[in-house]
């Protein structure tokens, strides 16, 4: 079987949790589609309830780290292969 130049696929890293998703799709799609029952998002600074919501840059829901570099609009954002990506949940001490 011959391989294909172009992958379908990229992985990233998610929360240090290898994802592989859909080439061309956002990285709130990606993380959204890897969600699993009983994990939350929330407001990095007031541990409010959150999520990415609008998918197009209007609410400003989405904020991840991503390579390093927070506070992304993530829903803006191509994944890319090795792409690590941070979802900023609430630190310890926020309410
Ligand atoms: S989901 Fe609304 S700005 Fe990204």
């Amino acid at each position: 079987m011959e391989k294909s130049e172009h992958n379908d696929t990229v992985t990233i890293l998610v929360d240090d949790i290898p994802v592989t998703v859909p080439a061309g799709i956002s990285v709130a799609a990606a993380v959204l589609g890897h969600h699993h029952a009983g994990e939350t998002y929330t407001n990095p600074v007031d541990g409010s309830p959150r999520a990415p919501y609008c998918l197009m840059g209007v609410c400003f829901e989405c904020m991840m780290e991503i390579n390093g570099e927070p506070n992304i609009q993530s829903c803006l954002v191509t994944v890319e292969e090795g792409m690590i990506v941070k979802r900023q949940v609430a630190t310890a001490g926020a309410k």
